[in-house]
């Protein structure tokens, strides 16, 4: 059902210009995809929303636009050189490449997935009387899967840790593991395999001109701390933060812009004093989640620590959305310690520390950072307001719709001026008079084709929060209706009173308050 639900939203998102799989005409190139022109605005709008969240709303954040190509050394002091591997392993058969930490997750899920039927099928048989807790507690089938299911996490979390490849393939030779298409369990070795593009510059060969797309942006912030610090004069605690696209070489780029090789990522590292650092991961934790919550329902998000912490983080906490395919990561946030600064220092040979006047000592600051995908904040963003409905009172095709409830201020289209007929030339001239107007201040579309009806659900479908339409009144008083997208409910209102409605009904000041 939700997979079914996925399908459609991803069809819904190429047929009305929402997101595209790129360089299609050449049948595509796996896990990336382009934003099309309805998308590009949701796109701008979601970095809008951050952007203005994280600097303008605060007044010790400012911000960045480091580029992607940097020293390579930068990516040896950041450990990415050596420690950004993903456990790789490929099937003998069917020659098809896996990581073989999500192979055993997913056998961890279906001994989960066999511990819940238990218990469904349970409360279907004793009805009222059931009592789901003492089941849990007790039923030797439950407690068979459900431990199994928490010994592998950890083995495999250990396994992880220790970077024991061949723990790993025990694991899967032990489980039975079968490729989920062919079926067959002809493994190779579990090998680490690097996230990371190379290329080359231009006019150095060999080793030392190679470079690295960069797989995060937090990096560029890191080099230029000293810089920033300089030349704004912040005082610690200050944070900088930068929204840029980020590359990794994917084994698997799936579930569509979920996981791709090429996104964009919204970064803030806040440079704090050594010792109060889970202090401010606790704050940033609070108001990340806040964040979050303007826009997204409660009960889709929650968050879910780390059982495997990166190589420069001791917390670390992922904000986890309720996907069509289940709850997974959305977000970030670690406690970095003063890792990445040190190692930068140690390897160019440069200082970089910070002198706090009120303790009067020099120290290498530490890091909370807070870490956010763009593409899959657009997905949740977009799963969440996808809904396909009735509309009462409707005959034939319009009798259904497919709306994208988004908060207005994310809206691509902010409002849609449609002339009630499109062969009276007083209406259409009165449309274009007030079309002009608004788009003036806000992306606004002008439509006269097909019926109104019609041209209703094209604007339900992209998300335009309001549609105005122009009818015969308007000739005579100047009103128009205004229609609402989710309410449906239409009020006439004077054309004066158009910019001032819609314009405060989407300001985004309405979600960062
Ligand atoms: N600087 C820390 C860092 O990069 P991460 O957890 O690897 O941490 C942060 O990535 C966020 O970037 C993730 O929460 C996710 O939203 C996004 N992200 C990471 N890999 C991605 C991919 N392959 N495709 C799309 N988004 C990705």
């Amino acid at each position: 059902m939700q997979e079914d639900l996925f399908k459609r939203l991803v069809a819904h998102c190429k047929e009305y210009g929402f997101v595209y799989p790129s360089s299609e005409v050449y049948d595509g190139l796996g896990g990336v995809y382009d934003y099309g022109p309805m998308g590009v605005e949701l796109k701008n709008n979601i970095k809008e929303y951050w952007w203005r969240a994280m600097v303008q709303m605060h007044e010790n954040i400012v911000g960045l636009d480091s580029a992607i190509f940097m020293h390579p050394l930068i990516w040896k002091a950041s450990g990415h050189v050596d420690a950004f591997n993903d456990p790789l392993v490929d099937n003998k058969d069917s020659k098809k490449r896996f990581r073989a930490d999500v192979l055993i997750e997913g056998e961890i899920d279906k001994m989960n997935g066999k511990a819940e039927k238990e218990v469904e099928k349970a409360a279907k048989r004793f009805g009222e009387s059931f009592d789901e807790k003492m089941f849990r507690e007790t039923n030797p089938r439950v407690l068979e899967y459900t431990q199994k299911a928490i010994d592998v996490e950890k083995r495999l979390a250990k396994a992880l840790k220790e970077e024991n490849m061949a723990d790993i393939k025990a694991i899967i030779d032990e489980l039975e593991i079968a490729d989920p298409d062919s079926g067959s369990r002809n493994w190779t070795d579990v090998r680490q395999f690097n996230l990371m593009f190379s290329t080359q510059l231009g006019n150095i060969s060999g080793e030392e001109g190679k470079l690295y797309l960069r797989p995060e942006t937090a990096q560029g912030i890191f080099v230029n701390f000293s810089n920033v610090q300089k030349t704004t004069r912040q005082k610690i605690p200050f944070g900088i933060a930068q929204i840029g696209k980020a590359f990794r070489n994917e084994i698997v780029a799936r579930q569509f812009i979920f996981r791709m090789r090429e996104f964009e990522q919204m970064e803030m590292q806040f440079f704090v004093r050594p010792g109060t650092e889970m202090e401010w991961y606790e704050k940033w934790k609070e108001k990340r989640m806040a964040w979050h919550k303007a826009v997204t329902p409660a009960e889709k998000l929650k968050f879910k620590d780390h059982d495997n912490l990166a190589h420069y983080a001791n917390a670390a906490v992922d904000v986890q959305f309720d996907f069509p395919f289940g709850f997974k990561e959305l977000e970030g946030i670690h406690s970095r310690t003063d890792f990445d600064l040190s190692s930068h220092s140690n390897l160019s040979g440069k200082k970089i520390t910070y002198f706090d006047p009120e303790i009067n000592e020099h120290y290498v600051p530490y890091v909370v950072e807070t870490s956010v995908g763009c593409d899959r904040m657009f997905l949740s963003i977009l799963s969440n307001a996808f809904a396909e409905e009735q509309v009462p009172d409707a005959q034939g095709e319009d009798s259904k719709r497919i709306v994208l409830r988004l908060a207005p201020s994310l809206a691509p289209v902010k409002c849609a001026v449609l002339p009630i007929v499109k062969n009276k030339e007083e209406l259409v001239g009165k449309a274009r008079e007030v079309f002009d107007r608004l788009k003036l201040h806000f992306l606004c579309q002008y439509d006269e084709k097909d019926a109104i009806g019609r041209r209703y659900r094209r604007q339900d479908a992209i998300g335009t929060p309001y549609c105005v339409t122009i009818d015969f009144e308007t000739i005579e008083n100047d009103t128009v209706t205004i229609r609402e997208r989710d309410s449906m409910k239409q009020d006439r209102i004077s054309i004066s009173e158009v910019v001032r409605i819609v314009r405060e009904r989407t300001d985004m000041a309405n979600i960062l308050a």
